[in-house]
């Protein structure tokens, strides 16, 4: 592989959307950010420097990161953050891995303005298993504010409230025309008749699972999180954040004398307060004569809280499991892990009105702890032996309370504090069940794992059963992925090999519940031979 060398500034820019203008962090003044192009065995030398009054920190979000978690990114996870005027070489090399994926600031919700497509594209004369595209088009779904987000969070977090939502969704920045004073924000793809154009599709939205769907037309689903899969046709879409698709769009073979709406808004389980508005694209077909006034197509996206479109599509990712492209799916499994991931409360504090039940504040856990955001590296703290006071080695392997998931909800809704992580022996093969609690109210949480793809291999409604379920398990050929949806009142199970030395952050994507503590880390172990420990930290490594 070749090495590709990126300068990221971060710098403040005036951006106007919806005529509102603010001041935002970004990279290089770019909103998206600028895209990241590299070959399957190229080592990525990328160089942060902050200009900005606020700490950063990059994560490259499905990347595998071998034996070189300092470049994963999420501020004191593996690193502390880069402060005003410091700057960071992220460093590493993508290995066995090709197809979209994206970056994004992993601290805070800076992530709202800084983020952009990571493209991996195969090996130099390596083809694609299906169709040459004519095209490449990477989408990269968001969200726009009016306001400043990080006055959200802190409202968020502080008194638990809900979510104040963002004004609108965008494609590559722009949220189209069907939100006021916006239809000059309007994201185009000029086609031509009787082409495949791969359409490279990433959710960096903060709080939203989103249907997409283009009108009058079939796309074929070729990738899912940088991993091929069976292809299948389907008429839309769902991306949960941190999810990344790649589909084929095939055009009309004639000039249809039309234009096509393609749109994406969100699919909500939970309560609360949400955007359910509407971003528009435009598939504009080129036309061989000049015309004006041609009619619109919009399409059909299914309802907001359609889980049984999005339980059937997820189960139709399959991964390609043949001779080129193997599914390694562990067979034999050393730990078995259950899970609860879900809503809960904490006391309020003092001083606050909180919104959560009965004036408590919201919280959210995994097995009920709520983690805690330590104030120094653990990677760090882990590799130079300094992890008394940071954290604990015992992360519960079981919830602490049982209780019947999707029934009705335990008295005591508390959640725990703490920072702690499972530890993994080097190589450990994880079966690992992740249970919606549904305790204020069924809700899909899409769970990413740093440093891992994981298998996909059941998921179900309902309390999981370790008796029956397991017998109708996927190990032939389910879907690798980096995130996953745990569905809406019920289980999704997932298998994985630690055979990457680090520490590993696994949370919820949608932000506002990281902020609440749906989030916790893994430590996996050094393992014997020299390659199979993790590297040094590099020399320019920020400090706390
Ligand atoms: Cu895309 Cu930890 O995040």
């Amino acid at each position: 592989g070749t090495t590709r060398s990126y300068e990221f500034n971060i710098e403040l820019q005036n951006v106007t959307r919806l005529c509102h203008t603010k001041s935002m962090v970004t990279v290089n003044g770019k909103f998206p950010g600028p895209r990241i192009v590299a070959r399957e065995g190229d080592r990525l030398l990328i160089k942060v420097t902050n200009h900005v009054s606020s700490n950063i920190t990059i994560h490259w979000h499905g990347i595998r990161q071998l034996r070189s978690g300092w470049a994963d990114g999420p501020a004191y996870i593996t690193q502390c953050p880069i402060q005003t005027g410091q700057s960071y070489v992220y460093n590493y090399t993508v290995i066995g891995q090709r197809g979209t994926l994206f970056w994004h600031a992993h601290i805070s919700w800076l992530r709202a303005s800084v983020y952009g497509p990571l493209i991996i594209l195969p090996k130099l004369n390596v083809p694609y298993p299906f169709t040459k595209p004519y095209k490449e088009v990477p989408i990269i779904f968001g969200e726009w504010f009016n306001t400043d987000p990080e006055a959200i969070i802190s409202q968020a977090t502080q008194t638990g409230g809900g979510p104040n939502v963002s004004d609108a969704y965008t494609f590559n920045g722009l949220p189209g025309p069907l939100y006021n004073c916006s239809a000059k924000d309007t994201f185009k793809l000029k086609v031509k008749t009787g082409k495949t154009y791969l359409l490279r599709l990433i959710n960096a939205a903060l709080n939203d699972e989103l249907f997409f769907s283009i009108a009058n037309h079939t796309l074929t689903v070729v990738e899912a999180d940088a991993i091929y899969v069976k292809p299948f046709k389907t008429e839309t879409l769902i991306l949960a954040p941190g999810q990344t698709t790649n589909v084929l769009l095939k055009t009309k073979s004639k000039f249809p004398g039309a234009n096509f709406l393609m749109s994406a808004r969100p699919y909500v389980t939970g309560q609360g307060t949400f955007d359910n508005s509407t971003v528009a694209g435009i598939l504009e077909y080129e036309s061989p004569v000049p015309m004006k006034n041609l009619p619109l197509f919009t399409p059909t996206l299914p309802s907001l809280n359609d889980t049984s479109f999005v339980s059937k599509f997820s189960n139709r990712l399959r991964s390609l499991a043949n001779s080129k492209f193997p599914a390694n799916v562990p067979q034999k499994i050393d730990k078995h892990l259950f899970f609860t991931v879900g809503l809960g409360t904490a006391p309020c504090a003092q001083n606050r009105t909180c919104q959560g039940p009965n004036g408590a504040r919201f919280a959210a856990s995994i097995n009920n702890v709520s983690f805690v955001q330590p104030s120094v590296a653990l990677l760090q703290s882990h590799f130079f032996n300094k992890s008394k006071g940071v954290y604990s080695p015992y992360f519960p392997i079981n919830p602490v309370h049982w209780f019947n998931y999707t029934g009705t909800p335990p008295n005591n809704t508390f959640v725990s504090n703490g920072t702690k992580l499972m530890v993994l022996p080097f190589n450990t093969s994880v079966e690992l069940v992740m249970q919606d609690t549904s305790i204020l109210g069924a809700e899909s949480h899409p769970l990413h794992l740093h440093g891992f793809n994981f298998f996909v291999v059941g998921q179900g409604f309902g309390n999981y059963d370790p008796k029956k379920d397991p017998k109708n398990f996927n190990l032939v050929d389910p879907i690798e992925r980096n995130t996953v949806g745990v569905p809406s009142g019920g289980w999704v199970a997932i298998r994985f090999l630690a055979d990457n030395p680090g520490v590993w952050f696994m949370h919820c994507h949608l932000e506002v519940h990281t902020g609440w503590g749906l989030k916790m880390a893994w430590l996996v172990l050094d393992g014997e031979l020299p390659n199979q420990k993790l590297l040094p930290p590099p020399a320019d490594l920020p400090k706390c």
